[in-house]
C-alpha cells in the first residue's frame, strides 16, 4: 500500500516536470487553462471573469507573437480538490502554458504546488488573501489583497467619527487579514475594536451576528464577506433596523459589489467602503471597458471580480508579446514580474519581488447616479502595495 502511493506519487510529480519540459514542444497553440467557480455559491465571481477574458480575447485578438491563445475553462465549484485535479489535469493532459482565475483563497493555495513543480505561471485573478504570493514563486497576482483595502478604509474611519467598531468577517484566509489588518490600524488611529466576530464561508445566516451587534451598539460594522454574499448582509443589516439605530456599515468594497449594488435599494446608499474597483471609476479606460462589457454580456456591469480578469489577460498576453512565443514557464514569469499599465482601475503594477499587484486604493460612497446604485469615489491611496508583505 505504501509502495503504491510512493509510486503514484513519484509518477504524478514526474508527469509535472515532464509537462514542462513538453510546453516548448507545443507548436502553434498557447493555452491558458482557466480554473473558475461557474457553479455553486462563489458562481458570479466565474461568471465575472471569464467574461472579462472573452472580451480581452475580443478586443485583442487570439493571434500573440505568432501563437494561437486558447481559453480552456474548468469549473471547479470552489472546492479546493477540485481545484488541484483540474489544474494537474490541465498541466499534464492539455500541457497549459499558464494556469489562471482562482475564485477562493483555498482553491489558489491548493493548486500552488502543482505551479511550481511544473514550473507553471499561475495569474490568480480572484483570490485575496495576502499569504497566496508566498505559496509559489509562480504565482503571479492581479486582484488585490484584503490588508491594501483595510488598512485604507481603518485610515479614513476615525477621521470621520467611526472610533468604536464591531469586525464581521467571513472565517477563513481573507477575512481573518481583513479582521486583523483593519484593527491593527484602527487601534494606531485611536480606535477600537470591540468584538470580532467571524461568520462561516458556506451558508452563512448572519442574522444571529448582527442581534449581537445591534447589543453592542458600536459607531460601525465592519464588513468582509466574499463577493456575492454582499446582498445578503445589507438585507439583513437593514431588516433589523440597524441603521436606524445609528449603526453604520462600512467594509472592503466586496459587500458592495458591483455585481449586486444595483439590486440592493436606497438602504445602500451612504455604505463606504475601499477597494481598488468601481465600475463608476471616472476614467477614459474605464468607461471604455464599462460600455464594452456590458454590450458583450446583456448590460451585466462588470465588478471587481472582471477587472481581474482582464487585467490577468493582459499581463499573461503582454508576456507571451516579450518572449515572442518562444518562452517556458520560468521565461513569461519573468515578463509577468514588474508590468505597469494603465487599468480599468487605474494605474496598476506587478512587483517584481512579490509578484503582487500594487495599486490605488480608493474610498468610495454608495450614491444614486443617472438612476442607477454605484460605488462612487471620493478619495484615493496611491499605490498601496500590500502591508501583509513580510519581506
Ligand atoms: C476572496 C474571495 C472573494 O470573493 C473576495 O471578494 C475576496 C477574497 C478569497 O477567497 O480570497
Amino acid at each position: 500500500m505504501m509502495q503504491k502511493r510512493f509510486f503514484l506519487k513519484t509518477t504524478a510529480v514526474a508527469a509535472l516536470a515532464l509537462a514542462a519540459g513538453h510546453v516548448l514542444a507545443q507548436d502553434n497553440v498557447f493555452k491558458i487553462g482557466l480554473i473558475l467557480p461557474m457553479t455553486g455559491q462563489q458562481a458570479t465571481t466565474g461568471r465575472q471573469i471569464e467574461a472579462a477574458a472573452r472580451l480581452y480575447m475580443a478586443q485583442n485578438g487570439d493571434m500573440v507573437a505568432g501563437k494561437k491563445v486558447q481559453l480552456i475553462v474548468k469549473d471547479d465549484t470552489s472546492i479546493p480538490d477540485v481545484t488541484k485535479r483540474l489544474a494537474q489535469e490541465l498541466v499534464v493532459n492539455e500541457k497549459v502554458n499558464v494556469l489562471a482565475g482562482f475564485g477562493i483563497t483555498p482553491s489558489a493555495l491548493a493548486t500552488a504546488s502543482i505551479a511550481t513543480q511544473s514550473k507553471t505561471p499561475q495569474v490568480v485573478m480572484a483570490a485575496a488573501t495576502s499569504s497566496i504570493t508566498e505559496a509559489s514563486p509562480y504565482i503571479v497576482r492581479t486582484s488585490f489583497t484584503l490588508p491594501q483595502a483595510s488598512v485604507s478604509l481603518a485610515e479614513w474611519a476615525p477621521k470621520n467619527g467611526i472610533k468604536k467598531v464591531v469586525s464581521l468577517v467571513s472565517d477563513y484566509g481573507p477575512g481573518i487579514d481583513a479582521e486583523k489588518y483593519f484593527k491593527e490600524r484602527l487601534i494606531l488611529n485611536g480606535g477600537q475594536v470591540i468584538e470580532s466576530l467571524r461568520v462561516p464561508l458556506r451558508n452563512p445566516d448572519f442574522a444571529p451576528f448582527l442581534q449581537k451587534v445591534r447589543d453592542l451598539k458600536p459607531d460601525a460594522l465592519f464588513v468582509f464577506v466574499p463577493s456575492g454574499a454582499g446582498a445578503a448582509v445589507m438585507k439583513q443589516f437593514l431588516e433589523r433596523g440597524m441603521d436606524k439605530a445609528g449603526i453604520r456599515l462600512i467594509g472592503t468594497g466586496d459587500v458592495t459589489d458591483d455585481d449586486q449594488l444595483n439590486d440592493m435599494g436606497d438602504g445602500a446608499i451612504g455604505v463606504v467602503t475601499s477597494h481598488h474597483y468601481s465600475a463608476a471609476h471616472p476614467s477614459a479606460v474605464n468607461k471604455k471597458f464599462v460600455e464594452a462589457f456590458g454590450k458583450a454580456n446583456k448590460g451585466m456591469r462588470p465588478n471587481f471580480m472582471a477587472v481581474g480578469g482582464y487585467d490577468g489577460m493582459r499581463v499573461i498576453y503582454e508576456a507571451l508579446k516579450v518572449t515572442k512565443g518562444q518562452g517556458g514557464g520560468d521565461a513569461l514569469l519573468a515578463a509577468m514580474k514588474g508590468q505597469i499599465f494603465e487599468s480599468p482601475r487605474g494605474p496598476m503594477f506587478i512587483d517584481a519581488q512579490t509578484r503582487d499587484v500594487v495599486q490605488n486604493i480608493y474610498l468610495r460612497k454608495v450614491e444614486r447616479k443617472d438612476g442607477q446604485l454605484y460605488n462612487v469615489e471620493f478619495d484615493v491611496i496611491k499605490d498601496v502595495k500590500d502591508p501583509g508583505k513580510t519581506k
